[in-house]
């Protein structure tokens, strides 16, 4: 099964699929405890290139594919690189990625290199690259498959249609990260759709904040690489879905991700990047009541950086039983 059983309401034939959506929705037992709500965890990492954006990509360089397009461009903080990048192959199609040098994890720059994108770093943060690829597109016939593409967002909404599919009836709540907030409105729209409203409550990081100041910020900063953006293309229709929803958007500090990270890696089971971490780290942080869905966004292994950086040091042993058992077993006799 994929996202595809939704056809009737996407635009588009499937002409390039991986058999992306269809990810896992998971209780929170841990969460749940702390929080008081009945927490669910949306697995987006499981999607075919470990984020969200197959699902808007599908059906964007399908529409690509279907319009005659021969290449395709983005720019991203990573996600959407690797996605275009792995969508383009199978469809045989060009595709360049715009990234900030520096700025994107690990794993995100190995599958776009590996898919055989053109990756390109530039001098400069996702707001700027944004800017320049919407200039390269009006003056070479190039699809763009950033989320101001309407097709990512159609595909993108089949996460509501699965989430209220699965429970039965929409959660109270969705927590979401915001990044360039072309997700947070996807699943209004996909509520909107099937006729539910739950709350949506948006998180940013602190220092990548803009919708919370309601102004752009320029230099935007924070350890969540993939929602580092100081201007949203979104902006309007993701404030409109939020207000709509009754719900809000907030901020979170790095310190407060980095925490969510390791509560859902050590206590759930569940290993999502730093931006994803955002959405819990906003419940914990601001509570919700009732039915809460989560959306991880993004798989752990996109980003091994963080983790290694922030998790325990490894433990060395020399090869003889003695060592052995003292590294596993030591420094506690019950073991
Ligand atoms: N979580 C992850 C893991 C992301 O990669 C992104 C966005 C978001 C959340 C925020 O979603 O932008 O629709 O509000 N990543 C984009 C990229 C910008 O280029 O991969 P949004």
């Amino acid at each position: 099964m994929s996202l595809w059983r939704y056809r009737e309401r996407l635009p588009v034939e499937p002409l390039v699929t991986l058999g992306e959506g269809d990810t896992p929705l998971v209780p929170a037992p841990a969460l749940s405890q702390r929080t008081g709500c009945r927490v669910f965890l949306k697995l987006e990492g499981a999607n075919p290139t470990g984020s969200f954006k197959d699902r808007g990509m599908t059906v964007a360089v399908s529409a690509a594919l279907r319009d005659g397009a021969r290449a395709v461009v983005c720019a991203s903080t990573g996600n959407t690189a690797a996605s275009a990048a792995a969508y383009a192959a199978r469809a045989g199609l060009r595709c360049a990625v715009i990234v900030p040098e520096g700025k994107i994890a690990t794993g995100k720059l190995a599958q776009a290199l590996m898919h055989g994108a053109r990756v390109i770093a530039l001098h400069g943060n996702f707001d700027r690259a944004l800017e320049l690829v919407r200039e390269l597109v009006d003056r070479h016939p190039i699809a763009l498959v950033n989320s101001i593409n309407e097709y990512r967002l159609e595909g993108q909404k089949t996460g509501a249609f699965e989430v209220v599919d699965e429970l039965g009836e929409a959660p109270d709540v969705l927590c979401i990260p915001v990044g360039n907030a072309g997700n947070i409105t996807s699943w209004w729209r996909g509520f909107c759709e099937v006729g539910v409203a739950p709350a949506l409550h948006g998180y940013q990081a602190e220092g990548a904040a803009p919708l919370v100041r309601g102004a752009p910020v320029p230099d935007p900063e924070t350890v969540a690489s993939a929602i580092r953006i100081g201007n949203p293309a979104r902006w309007e229709e993701a404030m409109a879905a939020i207000t709509s929803s009754r719900g809000h958007v907030r901020a979170v500090s790095d310190e407060e991700i980095l925490a969510a990270y390791r509560f859902l890696a050590e206590r759930e089971g569940v290993f999502c990047e730093p931006a994803s971490a955002a959405s819990v780290a906003g419940l914990l942080r601001y509570g919700a009541e009732g039915t809460v869905v989560c959306v991880l966004t993004g798989h752990g292994l996109k980003d091994p950086d963080t983790a290694i950086g922030r998790a325990a040091a490894v433990v060395p042993c020399e090869p003889t039983i003695e060592a052995l058992e003292e590294a596993v077993l030591g420094g506690d006799p019950s073991a």
